[in-house]
């Protein structure tokens, strides 16, 4: 299924920095309706606002708050395209003597709370003639990437979330994309010496995969090379970031 952002009602979590920021950046150039961008502090948008203030409604969401995840679907009338960006990742291996803790964190945040908007925005989504989810997991959820252990189980969460909602809404017609970038250049990357993306060309390329009907998008060339890795053989990707312990 091809797809068109002209005229889109999208909804971005985590839109106040980094690729969140982005892709409502890029929205406002392709022409998109109207964009719910979201923030659990909106006092953090007022910039991103401000470049298209008709366009850009700011929304508070915490993706780990019941409440305001409830709190929003009221607000919302009409969706197209729903942006499961948020996400949080803290450099722990499951040795690490808080692995439990921030695992439980980052599954409530990268995997419960996509799963639970998902869900209240589903409603909306059902009623859209043209709608979409878009997921954004990482490289790090097809193959464990170990110094980040924990992250990368809830990243490989959220594909596997992916892969059975998207079996489940395609006879609504409703399509479901999964996004697995590789190193990006935010904040959540700070201190990482390593090449990487930028935020502009990871958003500039998960829409123009939408806009082909590419369910599984690989938007920097990094994520690209572990992908032909994965495509190969799912046990040498896991043998090469294995190998980055060292
Ligand atoms: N950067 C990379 O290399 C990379 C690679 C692969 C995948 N990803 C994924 O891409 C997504 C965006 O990451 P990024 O690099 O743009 O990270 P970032 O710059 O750290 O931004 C994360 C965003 O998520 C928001 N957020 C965190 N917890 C939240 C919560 N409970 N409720 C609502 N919003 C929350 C943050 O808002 P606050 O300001 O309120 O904290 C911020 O807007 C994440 O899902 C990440 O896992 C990133």
């Amino acid at each position: 299924m091809a797809y068109s952002i002209q005229g889109k009602t999208v909804l971005v979590t985590g839109t106040n920095r980094g690729i969140g920021e982005a892709l409502v950046k890029e929205l406002i150039a392709q022409g998109a309706g109207r964009i719910y961008a979201t923030a659990r502090n909106p006092a953090t948008l007022q910039a991103l606002v401000a470049q298209a203030p008709n366009l850009v409604v700011p929304v508070q969401l915490d993706v780990t708050s019941a409440d305001s995840i409830a709190k929003l679907a009221k607000e919302i009338t009409s969706l197209d395209i729903l942006i499961n960006n948020a996400g949080i990742v803290n450099s722990t291996t499951f040795s690490g003597e808080d692995a439990l803790a921030i695992a439980t964190a980052e599954m409530a945040t990268n995997y419960f709370g996509p799963i639970q908007l998902t869900q209240a925005l589903l409603p909306l989504l059902h009623q859209s003639q043209a709608a979409a989810v878009v997921n954004i997991s990482s490289i790090a959820g097809l193959a464990n990437f170990p110094s980040v252990g924990p992250y990368s189980a809830s990243k490989a969460a959220v594909h596997s979330f992916t892969q059975g909602l998207r079996a489940e809404l395609r006879k609504a017609n409703i399509f479901v994309q999964g996004v697995y970038p590789g190193p990006v250049d935010t904040d959540m990357t700070k201190g990482w010496e390593m090449e990487k993306a930028t935020p502009a060309e990871v958003a500039k390329n998960i829409f123009t995969a939408l806009q082909k009907g590419e369910e599984d998008v690989y938007p920097d060339a990094f994520a690209r090379q572990m992908a032909d890795v994965y495509n190969q053989s799912p046990k040498q990707l896991e043998q090469q970031f294995a190998a980055t312990l060292g």
